[in-house]
């Protein structure tokens, strides 16, 4: 009994210890604990941002620029279909432009629905005052802008905002047909830390 099990299990033993020694003595830079929170990141918490986007096309200081205008020809569609504009947007407490400024909305849009006004917007909100002074969040949605209220996502954010996810609703506060002039209340819900 005592040699067949020098001769069989033995071995057999013996391989199954290195195997298991192989697997956990795998190459350590394939797979590696990571400390928990390591970032030392806080609670998330949900906030609350609204403001006063200023739209501003017309006057000797537009802060947007139509960068790119679809052709024209006779397959134009008669929304603007593939016209882009850059646009450095002023974010105000009010809606009243000399209220007080709380960063700009800095990206572009472009016309992006061959059937309705929908925008594609990609902008940062650039926050320039008290402590999110210098943090940024992206938002990257679809604006349909003459429905009562557009949502999009935010899709993240830097300095404060990191790891930020959330959504903004935009809803039109005044908007000049003849200019094109708008202010939009921006509603933002962000998950941050
Ligand atoms: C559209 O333009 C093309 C040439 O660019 C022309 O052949 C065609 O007849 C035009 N169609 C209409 C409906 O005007
Ligand atoms: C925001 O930060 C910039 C750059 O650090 C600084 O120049 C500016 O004074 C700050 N503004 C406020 C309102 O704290």
């Amino acid at each position: 009994m005592a040699k067949t099990f020098l001769c069989i299990i033995f071995p057999l033993l013996m391989i199954t210890i290195s195997q298991t020694f192989l697997v956990t003595q795998a190459d350590p830079r394939f797979l590696q604990s990571v400390k928990l929170n390591p970032m030392k990141l806080k609670t998330e918490k949900l906030s609350h941002f609204k403001f006063y986007w200023h739209d501003t096309i017309s006057g000797p200081n537009p802060t947007v620029v139509n960068i790119v205008q679809p052709p024209v020809n006779n397959k134009t569609k008669p929304t603007g279909f593939g016209m882009i504009n850059m646009i450095d947007d002023a974010m105000t407490e009010k809606p009243e432009i000399g209220s007080k400024l709380l960063g700009r909305a800095q990206g572009f849009y472009g016309q992006a629905s061959q059937e309705e006004i929908g925008l594609l917007m990609a902008m940062n909100f650039v926050f320039s005052t008290g402590k999110y002074n210098g943090s940024t969040l992206t938002i990257m949605g679809r604006n349909p802008v003459f429905h009562k209220v557009r949502e999009m996502p935010i899709i993240g954010g830097s300095g404060l905002f990191r790891f930020a996810r959330g959504y903004v609703q935009a809803s039109t506060h005044t908007f000049d047909l003849k200019t094109g002039d708008a202010i939009v209340e921006y509603n933002a819900y962000v998950l941050h830390y």
